[in-house]
Formats: C-alpha cells, sequence, structure tokens
C-alpha cells in the first residue's frame, strides 16, 4: 500500500474544513503535522487532542505578506526536516457588480491577498530552505485550487480569478523547478469541487441552510489516495471531469512553449 511521501508537513488553513480533515488524516499516518490558521483555539484542541509528539501549531495571519520571510525563518529554525508545505488556506465573497451596492472592495482586495498573493510570498519565503534540504530527497509545494479556476461562477468571479491565478502560478513554478532537476521540488495542485466546509458560512446573499457539495470525509479520502499516489495533479470527481475538458492540455504546453522561446530565442531570458 502507498504511503504519504513526505514526514513532516506544514499546513497552511488547518483550523477547518478541508485543512482539519487532511491534517487529521496525516496524523493518523504517522505524518508530523505543523498546523497553521488564525483561530487560536481551534489550533490549540487540535495540540491537545494528539499532543506535541505528534503535531505542532502557529497562528499567523498569511494576508500579512511582509511577515511571510519571517514566519518562514521561524519555522525552518524549529522544524529543519520539513518536506512538504500545503497552502490550502482560503476565502470566498459573494458579490454581484450588476447590483454596486454588493460589492466590497476590501473582500475583493482581501480575497486576492488571501487567495494568490500569500501564497506566492509563502512559496518564494520557502524555497530558499526547500533548495538547500532537496539534493538528497523530494519536498513538496502543495496548493489548493477550484474548478472554478476554469469555468468561473459568476456570484464568486473574484474567487474564481484568484484562483485562476493561483494556477497560472501553479504552473509556472512547476516547470521552473524542473528546470533545475537537482533541487526535487514537488509541485501538486489539489482541484477541489464543491465540498461541505466553513468556506461559504456567513457570506451574504448565502442560504445559512444551503451547504452542498460532497462530505469533506469523503473529499479528503479521495485526495490522500492522489497524494499517496504522487499525482501532480489530485482531482476530485466533478473537478477532475472539469480538469480534465480545460486544464489538463493547457498543462502539457507550458513546458513545451517554453522550450519554443528558449531554443529560438535563447538570449531572451538571462538571469544568471
Ligand atoms: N469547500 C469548497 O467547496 C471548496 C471548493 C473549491 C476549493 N476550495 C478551497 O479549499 C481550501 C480550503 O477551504 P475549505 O473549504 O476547507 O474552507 P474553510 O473551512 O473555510 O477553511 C479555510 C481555512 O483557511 C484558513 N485561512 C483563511 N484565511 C486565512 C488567513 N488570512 N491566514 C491564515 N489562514 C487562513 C482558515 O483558518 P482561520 O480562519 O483559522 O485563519 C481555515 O483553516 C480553500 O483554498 C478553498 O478555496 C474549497
Amino acid at each position: 500500500m502507498a504511503s504519504f511521501p513526505y514526514n513532516k508537513v506544514l499546513l497552511i488553513g488547518a483550523t477547518s474544513g478541508i485543512g482539519w480533515e487532511l491534517a487529521q488524516k496525516l496524523v493518523q499516518r504517522g505524518v508530523f503535522v505543523v498546523a497553521v490558521g488564525r483561530r487560536q483555539t481551534r489550533l490549540d484542541s487540535f495540540l491537545a487532542q494528539h499532543g506535541d509528539s505528534k503535531v505542532a501549531t502557529i497562528a499567523f495571519d498569511i494576508s500579512e505578506i511582509d511577515k511571510a520571510h519571517l514566519f518562514a525563518h521561524n519555522v525552518v529554525q524549529q522544524h529543519p526536516d520539513l518536506d512538504c508545505i500545503i497552502l490550502n488556506a482560503g476565502v470566498q465573497y459573494v458579490m454581484d457588480f450588476s447590483k454596486p451596492h454588493t460589492v466590497d472592495m476590501g473582500n475583493i482586495q482581501k480575497e486576492i491577498t488571501t487567495n494568490y498573493t500569500s501564497m506566492v510570498a509563502l512559496t518564494h519565503a520557502f524555497v530558499p530552505f526547500f533548495q538547500a534540504n532537496s539534493l538528497n530527497k523530494e519536498v513538496a509545494f502543495m496548493y489548493t485550487t477550484t474548478s472554478l479556476m476554469s469555468v468561473p461562477y459568476p456570484m464568486v468571479l473574484n474567487y474564481s480569478a484568484s484562483k485562476a491565478a493561483l494556477h497560472a502560478f501553479i504552473l509556472c513554478i512547476r516547470e521552473q523547478f524542473k528546470q533545475n532537476p537537482e533541487h526535487r521540488i514537488n509541485v501538486v495542485e489539489i482541484v477541489v469541487p464543491l465540498v461541505q466546509t466553513e468556506l461559504h458560512d456567513g457570506q451574504p446573499g448565502w442560504d445559512p441552510n444551503f451547504n452542498p457539495g460532497m462530505p469533506v470525509e469523503q473529499f479528503v479520502n479521495e485526495t490522500i489516495n492522489g497524494l499517496e499516489a504522487k499525482e501532480e495533479t489530485v482531482a476530485i470527481r466533478q473537478a477532475k471531469q472539469v480538469f480534465d475538458e480545460f486544464e489538463a492540455e493547457k498543462g502539457r504546453r507550458v513546458g513545451p512553449a517554453w522550450a519554443i522561446i528558449k531554443k529560438n530565442m535563447g538570449k531572451a531570458h538571462t538571469f544568471g
């Protein structure tokens, strides 16, 4: 039977929903989990449940972009054996531009910062550590996206755009890391369908009694199977259908398209 390919995971967005369930399943498999989120009470429950021989917790607001490097520095000091980072945190807001009073520009900014810019900042902050530590073993960045990056949903248009941006970033850093095979940095994308979590709770315009989608435990069980099989893209159920239809070919073309540029315009990009 396959097992989870990494031993110590920094799980960002571990205090509820998919992250919480994933953290539980990883601990059950003997993986040490460093859980991150803003809600201290949830982090305390997680630590109380498993104990400090199996888990650690860090309260951090990833939208504080300018603290990403300090955060990474502190994490690797405490966990020099870290070999996997799951960037799972996300927020979602409902809005309708045809009813401009429903659009809160603060929420637009928060959604872009949390779902995209913070992911980029954290990746940037951890790359030097992973490069230094992946000469003899594989390490991984994993990111959570959604089928809405391919077929945007009008009521969560900015959320859809933030995840489409994250998907483009994932495709490109995967190719960049592949150019440097001495560093064995894997880039994994988890493409999520509608799942029953807290993501939709409390949103204006969202019926609080409406909680559609897959049960989170079922979703995480299927996701873990894909992660243990070392799939580069773990797309589940309806998200897999959408991914296969709209994204799979796009992903296949990024590397070859870059190779054509390099062949024909070798001096186009000249970082040392
Ligand atoms: N549920 C779905 O239907 C669905 C579908 C497609 C994709 N996704 C994606 O799946 C991922 C997990 O979402 P979920 O459905 O499990 O929702 P969730 O239950 O609301 O969990 C979101 C997680 O993100 C964390 N988070 C949000 N903002 C943060 C911040 N500024 N700093 C640190 N942590 C932050 C939350 O922790 P704190 O609040 O404690 O900070 C929480 O742990 C998200 O990226 C979401 O976009 C979900």
